[in-house]
């Protein structure tokens, strides 16, 4: 089971349109998928986001998208040169042993030129600590305002990187 994650609850974010369109490439291929926004986290995640803090609904939504996944797919925007805090904050929510010895594959979308490079580079460094095996393809997703027409990903070579790295993904 993979879990994609549009890593940003900024409402309207172009993040979640990747995302989206990850989701589509991995029904397109038949795998077993999950797909959440952060922007489902609960409203007041920022104080009830510890361990016992957390509400039985947010336990159970953690368990079923993390703990039942053996992959994850990270779309991860750049905010000021990183991922978004509101990341940081959702994996520092679950339980490291939902984590520990499961892979992942990461997506970084930026306005910018860098196409959040360094905050998936700094993503992957949490996620070795973790021991969450990184796929190396990284899709960087530069410039992503004019990559993308009527809520549609449209840019060739974006769409071909994706499929490439979906499909390693897939096989690791
Ligand atoms: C708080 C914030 C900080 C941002 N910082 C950067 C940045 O450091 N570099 C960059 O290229 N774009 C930056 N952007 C623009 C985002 O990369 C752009 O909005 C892009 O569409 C991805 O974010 P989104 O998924 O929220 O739309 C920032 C956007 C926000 C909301």
């Amino acid at each position: 089971m993979i879990t994609i994650i549009s890593g940003t609850n900024r409402v309207g974010s172009r993040t979640r349109i990747i995302a989206e369109h990850y989701r589509n490439l991995l029904k397109a291929r038949g795998e077993a998928h999950q797909f959440i926004t952060l922007e489902d986290l609960p409203l007041d995640f920022a104080f009830t986001y510890f361990g016992s803090q957390q509400s039985d609904d947010y336990k159970t939504w953690i368990s079923s998208t993390i703990g039942g996944a053996d992959k994850f797919v990270f779309v991860a925007p750049e905010y000021n040169g990183s991922y978004p805090g509101i990341l940081k904050m959702f994996i520092d929510s679950i339980h490291p042993s939902l984590l520990r010895g499961k892979k992942s594959a990461l997506v970084g979308v930026a306005d910018g030129r860098g196409g959040n490079l360094r905050g998936l580079d700094q993503l992957s460094g949490a996620f070795h600590y973790l021991g969450i095996m990184v796929l190396p393809k990284h899709v960087i997703i530069s410039g992503v305002g004019k990559l993308i027409q009527d809520n549609q990903l449209t840019d060739e070579n974006v769409l071909g990187a994706l499929e490439v790295q979906c499909a390693e993904f897939i096989k690791m």
